[in-house]
């Protein structure tokens, strides 16, 4: 049975851009609540944690760098079947092979920058919304 929760995080290009309201409004389209949010600026080793678990791939210090290069909007949304129907509400992880009308294909300009993130699992769901939310932060 799928979770009724997912996590995301508008990342920094997109906060600079002024893309949070129109991406929000997707996210408000597509069906999912907002369980909790708040907007901040990662430091080095929150973010290093955060995709400790890409600490091995080749892009890893490269990601580190940009999700550290400004303010990043982080919450959790709720809808059945969230994190499925999210990953398809934003599209592949390359924009370029994202479908029209998803929030990477209207938003993003490269993998790096590739404008939102989205659990792939229940189980990572849970753990990244826990990363930035404690359970009194969550409605
Ligand atoms: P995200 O959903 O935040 O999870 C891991 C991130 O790593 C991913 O989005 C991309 O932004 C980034 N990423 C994945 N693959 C690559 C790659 N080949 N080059 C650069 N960044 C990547």
């Amino acid at each position: 049975m799928s979770g009724n929760i997912t996590f995301t995080i508008i990342k920094p290009f997109a906060v600079s851009n002024g893309y949070i309201g129109p991406i929000l409004n997707k996210i408000h389209q597509g069906g999912f609540r907002i369980s909790a949010m708040r907007m901040l600026w990662l430091t080095r080793g929150e973010a290093e944690r955060f995709y400790e678990v890409h600490e091995e791939r080749p892009f890893y210090k490269d990601l580190v760098e940009f999700m550290t290069s400004g303010p990043i909007v982080v919450a959790i949304l709720k809808k059945e079947n969230a994190v499925e129907d999210y990953r398809k509400l934003i599209g592949a992880t390359d924009p370029e092979k994202a479908e029209e009308g998803t929030i990477r294909k209207e938003f993003a300009e490269s993998m790096r920058a590739n404008a939102v993130h989205g659990s792939d699992s229940d189980d990572n769901a849970k753990i990244e919304g826990s990363f930035f939310f404690s359970g009194l932060q969550q409605f």
